[in-house]
């Protein structure tokens, strides 16, 4: 069987090693420490309850036989066999460079590496590569388990072959790929993060609260979720850590990261996963 590693797991880390296992893929998580590894166990396992609670009825396997089909460790040199790694580590290139360079020495030649960022280009990650045709963007979409759609990204050297061994199990997952060009912030996070980022402007100047701005994205143009709800759910954090990465990117001031986004993070305000963001948990 297919084996598949996935690095990092935090956020999206943990919800693509549940989709994996939920398709019945033989998968391997891997953090820097068991702590964390508890915490990914945890939220998968109550995350696989409440879609069996609440509404799937494809979902037949209980939280314990999903978990039994992940394999947990902090040890990445277990990829070294594997068929595909999927990469979901913090957004940051620094880190994100030196965990690629490992990869790049640990996994088979034949190995497709996709890389789950928000802004960070794949061709810049394909540089660190040996074989850059099998590196490719996957930017899931958060919650993963219930997303149906990846925005997949190819890179400057992203051969045919890797697009399609990705489309696979794309579709084994349940999701749908649609296929871009490789600019840092792709098409979702080049448009939505000028919204998220302005809709924090607009808090921070008083001319609307957090409530009533989404309130306008929901009512008024039928988005399921506005801005600050959305931003709040990638994580504070995340969204300055991507805001930075466009505007050193593409030079341009538009994406100067607002103050108060900032000051937020700075104050531990981290949005759903911390508790407390533009709104509380
Ligand atoms: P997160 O902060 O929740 O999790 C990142 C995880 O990476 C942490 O558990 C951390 O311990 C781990 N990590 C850091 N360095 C590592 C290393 N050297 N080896 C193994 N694990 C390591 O971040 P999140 O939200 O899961 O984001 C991950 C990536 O996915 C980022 O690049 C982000 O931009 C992207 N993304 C995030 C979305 C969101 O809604 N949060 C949506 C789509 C993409």
């Amino acid at each position: 069987m297919e084996k598949v590693g996935v690095i990092g797991a935090g956020v999206m880390g943990r919800g693509v090693a549940q989709n994996l296992a939920q398709s019945g893929v033989n998968t391997v998580l891997v953090d820097l420490s068991e702590e964390i590894l508890e915490a990914a166990k945890e939220e998968i396992y109550n995350s696989v309850r409440l879609q069996s609670l609440f509404k799937k009825a494809e979902v037949t396997e209980s939280p314990q036989e999903v978990l039994g089909k992940i394999f947990f460790t902090t040890d990445i040199t277990l990829l070294n066999d594997a068929s595909f790694a999927i990469e979901n580590i913090t957004e940051d290139w620094g880190k994100k460079e030196k965990v690629h360079k490992m990869l790049n020495s640990i996994c088979p030649e034949n190995c497709n590496i996709l890389v789950n960022t928000s802004c960070i280009s794949i061709t810049r990650v394909a540089a660190v590569y040996n074989h850059p045709e099998r590196v490719i963007g996957t930017h899931f979409m958060n919650p993963v388990p219930l997303k149906t759609a990846v925005e997949v990204i190819r890179g400057y050297h992203t051969s045919e072959q890797t697009i399609q061994e990705t489309e696979c199990l794309l579709k084994k997952m349940g999701k749908e790929s649609i296929v871009i060009n490789d600019y840092p912030g792709f098409v979702s996070n080049r448009i939505s993060h000028l919204m998220m980022n302005e809709a924090a402007f607009i808090v921070q100047d008083g001319i609307a609260a957090p409530e009533e701005i989404d309130e306008i994205f929901k009512k008024c143009y039928g988005h399921k979720m506005g801005p600050l709800e959305t931003a709040d759910l990638i994580g504070l954090d995340t969204v300055v850590k991507s805001l930075k990465v466009l505007y050193e990117s593409y030079q341009d001031s538009k994406f100067r990261c607002c103050p108060l986004l900032r000051k937020m993070t700075d104050a531990g305000l981290h949005g759903k996963k911390s508790g407390k963001g533009f709104y509380e948990y």
